[in-house]
C-alpha cells in the first residue's frame, strides 16, 4: 500500500458549548473555545487515500483531483465561516477537531474513486491535532445556537 496526502487549510470561528451544561460548566470544560461570541482557528486538513499505484499512471488517486474534491466537499463549506452558524452539516454539532474529522470523512468519503480513503487529520493549531481512521462512531447533536451564540 501507499498513502498519498492532500493537506488544505482554511480559517474559521467557533463556539464549544453544549447546551446540557451549565454556563459555568461549559466554562471550565471549554474554557477559551466557549467564548460567547465564538473565536477564531487557522485549521489544516489532511486528507490520506490509500492504495496500488495504477499500472498505467502511477498514481493512487490523482492528486489533482483529490485536491478539488477536499475543496468542493470541505473547505468551499467552512472556510470563513462560523463553523456552529454557518454551516449546515455541523448544525448542533460541538464543533471540535474531533467532530470535524468525523463531519469531513463523512463529506469525502463517498467520492473517493481511486483507493480507499485511510485517514482525516484536523490541526487546530500548531501542536493539537487529531486523526481519525474512520471507525464507526456516531456524531452526537446536541441544540442549536442563535446568531448570538446562545442556545435555542
Ligand atoms: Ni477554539
Amino acid at each position: 500500500m501507499v498513502y498519498v496526502t492532500r493537506r488544505a487549510h482554511f480559517s474559521a470561528s467557533h463556539r464549544l458549548y453544549n447546551p446540557n451544561f451549565s454556563d459555568e460548566q461549559n466554562e471550565a470544560i471549554f474554557d477559551k473555545c466557549n467564548n460567547p461570541n465564538g473565536h477564531g482557528h487557522n485549521y489544516v486538513v489532511e486528507v490520506t487515500v490509500k492504495g496500488i499505484p495504477d499500472r498505467q499512471t502511477g498514481y493512487v488517486i490523482d492528486l489533482k483531483e483529490l485536491a478539488r474534491l477536499l475543496d468542493r466537499e470541505v473547505i468551499d463549506k467552512v472556510d470563513h465561516k462560523h463553523l456552529n452558524l454557518d454551516v449546515d452539516f455541523l448544525q448542533g454539532i460541538i464543533p471540535t477537531a474531533e467532530n470535524l474529522a468525523i463531519a469531513f470523512w463523512g463529506l469525502l468519503q463517498p467520492h473517493i474513486s481511486s483507493g480507499e480513503l485511510h485517514s482525516i487529520k484536523v490541526y487546530e493549531s500548531e501542536n493539537n491535532f487529531v486523526e481519525y481512521l474512520g471507525e464507526p462512531v456516531s456524531l452526537i447533536r446536541h441544540g442549536l445556537l442563535n446568531n448570538k451564540g446562545v442556545a435555542v
